[in-house]
């Protein structure tokens, strides 16, 4: 990446986090249009590797920024969040399959296999329902992670799909941690 595209992502980074902070981003169940997903513009396509700064967020709080025309959630999830996680079993889910594009495609969705860090607080997932394309309300639903409103798929701490019409768990987009403070996507 140039220091040029270096530049862009920060500023970017900081607009989307500003408005997060402002609860602007708090995102409904809009429609996210699928021609955003196909004809990526000119200047999206220069920012297919963004930073993003969570160092202000707290346990049981959530980001929503945008990345390739895409809402990605990236939550700091609690004790209680990670326990629950841990606590399914994997063989009773409708999605077995982790849906993690850092993982094999056969990897199995357990939560080690879906949350970014060992220690299972931080989880980053693209925010766009696996059914028809909305937008998931965080904090949300029968199994205290999203729910999304437009048809009722339920899904738990770990973005996996546990009820409703959602074919797939929520997808984990490539990720890592540069730093303490910085996820880089992409
Ligand atoms: S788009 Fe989410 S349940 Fe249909």
């Amino acid at each position: 990446m140039s220091q040029a595209d270096d530049h862009a992502g920060n500023r970017r980074d900081f607009l989307y986090y500003a408005t997060a902070g402002a609860g602007a981003v708090a995102a409904g169940a809009a429609f996210w249009p699928l021609v955003n997903q196909m004809n990526p513009s000119a200047d999206v396509l220069a920012l297919s590797s963004i930073r993003v700064d969570v160092g202000g967020l707290e346990p049981g709080t959530q980001l929503t920024v945008k990345w390739l025309g895409k809402p990605v959630f990236i939550r700091r999830r609690t004790e209680a969040e990670i326990a629950e996680a841990k606590d399914t079993d994997v063989s009773a889910l409708p999605d077995p399959i982790a849906q993690n594009a850092n993982l094999a495609g056969d990897a199995q969705a357990t939560d080690a296999n879906r949350a970014l860090d060992e220690t299972g607080e931080w989880l980053v997932m693209i925010g766009v329902c696996t059914h028809l394309g909305c937008v998931p309300l965080g904090d949300a639903g029968d199994f205290g992670g999203w729910f999304c409103p437009c048809h009722g798929s339920h899904y738990d701490t770990a973005g996996r799909i546990r009820k409703g019409p959602a074919p797939r768990n929520l997808d984990v987009p490539v990720a890592e941690f540069l730093d303490e403070t910085t996820i880089k996507l992409g």
